[in-house]
């Protein structure tokens, strides 16, 4: 899962495609590097390990010229973050960029090897290169040695080729990965995604499967699968070019924490009526007409997912399975009739969740999604996209698209019930106007800040913490647990509280803390046993409650976190928030990288 970018430009390319990888960075940030073709038709190429910082470095002490170009930033699958294993990837007269997987490179290497090619780097992607050069050296044209070699390939790939000797001609192609053709004027793009080249161009064309492109300044020319020419439609996209600032945090995600209140606003604007009594759904979707829910994702997402289960099921009477999207499809599993498949992503890029969703097309009677990014795979797939309407989230841990999810989720699982005649015009104006309160008490979660911070410089030296839930309160401890993992490094695992005496209390002593989150409601009794079993054998408590609930059994624990009292259904939005500060700040004191963690990439687009 890699950032590609193309440029024929009428300006230098290196610096343009610089500011256009940092857009991408997102998806990895293992290495980068770039390759031109200059004036004379020389092909030449910079990489460095590491961040887009180390490849601008590199570019000042040694420039590369050339109005042509690729560049790539990485999130290593084959071969570790080196200088050899970083793309572009160059053989003779080729220079290639590569996203995605393919798979039979190990065949190919061996084909190769046998006809006395070697290959540099450990990667998958430099077998690409070789077979172009090598249908090259046999006199085929560019077009036809990357025909030739595309149909040797196998897996998901987004490709783009430059060549020596043509300072006019990018040829792109994929199959499985997303590319997006931009459009300028006497100059064109290439990248992974239309934000990449927000600055330098709206109008944007998606390749679809299988498509191939001859890129050159005058326009595009597109073949599709079976190699036919085929116009693909230009679209006028509107992305905020500059909403990539951190106004004024330290921190991507510390602004993305702060800027909940906000969103929520804004989704349950988007959703409901004027008069906030009724949830507005697009044309088509009527959770009367289906019998069930199949809910597929990853990571935050998939945890979105899990608590949703209990308001469709509990609110709606709906049941629902809710799988991670990279085991889904193996269970290959049947899907009965009028089931709604639902898939949830931020990026609306991940690979397993669109091949899951490809799955169910088909299959499932009808196939949503929620997305944060409108013009991605998964939302262009669905038959119907809903909006999460978060905004831009750079910071690779999921805030705000993750408590947007729940509130859409929350939403439509309200109108389930009204569509499905379990609850009535005026309980659902009711429960909405309790939805409504929630920006307001995540504002006043947002006050705890002080407070949390003074916590998690504590936590953050542990190197095991445990999160325990019950309920919909079980997901936001896995939530928790995967915050505090992805940008702290502190191991951490969630758990239903329930199940803690029946293995992982063996792990309890005074230096695992265990984050105890239970608001005040119906289940708070039982929670609060389990916590008992956990001090009983010195286990040290950070209990995240309510008022009521720090009353009742704040004596003892080691840490209580006081929240706003929360409408009961509504309890993970508000408690999403201290999990999310916890490991802010925890990250904060342990002075990782707490917007680009090591390892991981915002959008995860390989398999
Ligand atoms: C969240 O903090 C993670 N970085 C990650 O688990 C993420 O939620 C997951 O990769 C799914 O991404 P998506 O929502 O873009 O599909």
């Amino acid at each position: 899962m890699c950032g590609i970018v193309g440029i024929l430009s009428d300006h230098e390319a290196a610096p343009i495609m610089v500011e256009a990888l940092k857009r991408l960075e997102y998806r990895g940030y293992d290495s980068a590097g770039i390759a031109t073709v200059d004036a004379r038709g020389t092909l030449d190429r910079r990489r460095a390990v590491g961040k887009l910082a180390n490849l601008s470095d590199l570019l000042v002490h040694r420039p590369l010229s050339g109005k042509s170009g690729i560049g790539h930033t990485r999130w290593a699958t084959h071969g570790a973050p080196s200088v050899d294993n970083a793309h572009p990837h160059r053989c003779g007269p080729v220079a290639v960029v590569h996203n995605g997987i393919i798979e039979n490179f190990q065949d190919l290497r061996r084909e190769l090897a046998a006809e006395g090619i070697d290959p540099e780097s450990e990667t998958d992607t430099e077998t690409v290169a070789l077979l172009t050069a090598r249908f090259l050296d046999q006199g085929k044209s560019p077009q036809e040695a990357v025909a030739a070699t595309l149909e040797r390939l196998e897996g998901a790939f987004a490709l783009c080729f430059l060549f020596e000797g043509e300072d006019d001609l990018i040829i792109a192609a994929r199959r499985g990965s997303p590319l997006a053709i931009g459009h300028g004027e006497g100059e064109m793009f290439v990248g992974s995604d239309a934000i990449a080249l927000a600055p330098l161009t709206s109008r944007i064309t998606y390749l679809e499967e299988g498509d191939r492109a001859l890129v050159r300044r005058t326009g595009v020319e597109i073949h599709d699968a079976q190699g036919r020419p085929v116009q693909r439609e230009i679209k006028q996209i509107d992305i905020d070019a500059a909403s990539v600032s951190k106004a004024g945090h330290k921190h991507y995600m510390a602004k993305e924490i702060a800027e909940q209140p906000t969103v929520l606003a804004e989704v349950l604007t988007h959703y409901l009526n004027g008069e906030g009594s009724d949830v507005l759904l697009p044309e088509g979707l009527d959770f009367s007409r289906i019998e069930r829910i199949s809910m597929v994702s990853c990571g935050t997402a998939y945890y979105a997912c899990l608590t949703a289960r209990y308001w469709f099921e509990q609110v709606a009477r709906l049941p629902v399975d809710v799988d991670v999207a990279s085991e889904f499809r193996y269970r290959e599993p049947p899907v009965p009739e009028g089931t709604l498949a639902m898939f949830i992503s931020q990026s609306g890029e991940t690979a397993d969740t669109l091949a899951a969703l490809r799955y169910m097309r088909g299959r499932a009677q009808q196939v949503v999604s929620l997305v944060n990014v409108p013009e991605s795979s998964i939302a262009r797939e669905s038959d119907i996209a809903l909006p999460t309407l978060a905004g831009r989230e750079i910071s690779v841990a999921s805030t705000k698209a993750f408590t947007c999810q729940l509130t859409v989720l929350a939403a439509l699982a309200l109108k389930a019930a009204a569509q499905r005649g379990v609850i009535d015009a005026a309980q659902l104006a009711a429960r909405l106007a309790e939805l409504r309160t929630m920006p307001g008490l995540v504002n006043g979660a947002l006050a705890l800040r002080a407070r949390v911070e003074t916590v998690a410089r504590d936590l953050a030296r542990a190197s095991d913490v445990l999160f325990l839930g019950r309920g919909q309160m079980f997901p936001l401890a896995l939530e928790g647990a995967l915050k505090l993992k992805e940008i702290s490094y502190i191991h951490a695992e969630g758990y239903p509280s329930g199940e803690l005496k029946h293995g992982p209390i063996a792990l309890v002593e005074d230096s695992v803390p265990v984050v105890v989150m239970a608001p005040h409601d119906a289940l708070f009794e039982k929670t609060v046993s389990n916590m008992q079993e956990v001090m009983a054998r010195k286990g040290r408590v950070l209990l995240i409650t309510d008022a009521a609930g720090a009353r009742e059994a704040g004596a003892g624990t080691w840490a209580t976190l006081t929240l706003p009292e929360a409408p009961a259904m509504f309890a993970p939005i508000l408690y999403a928030l201290p999990a999310q500060m916890l490991a802010y700040y925890g990250a904060v004191a342990k002075g990782t990288d707490v917007d680009q963690p090591r390892n991981l990439a915002k959008s995860v687009t390989v398999e």
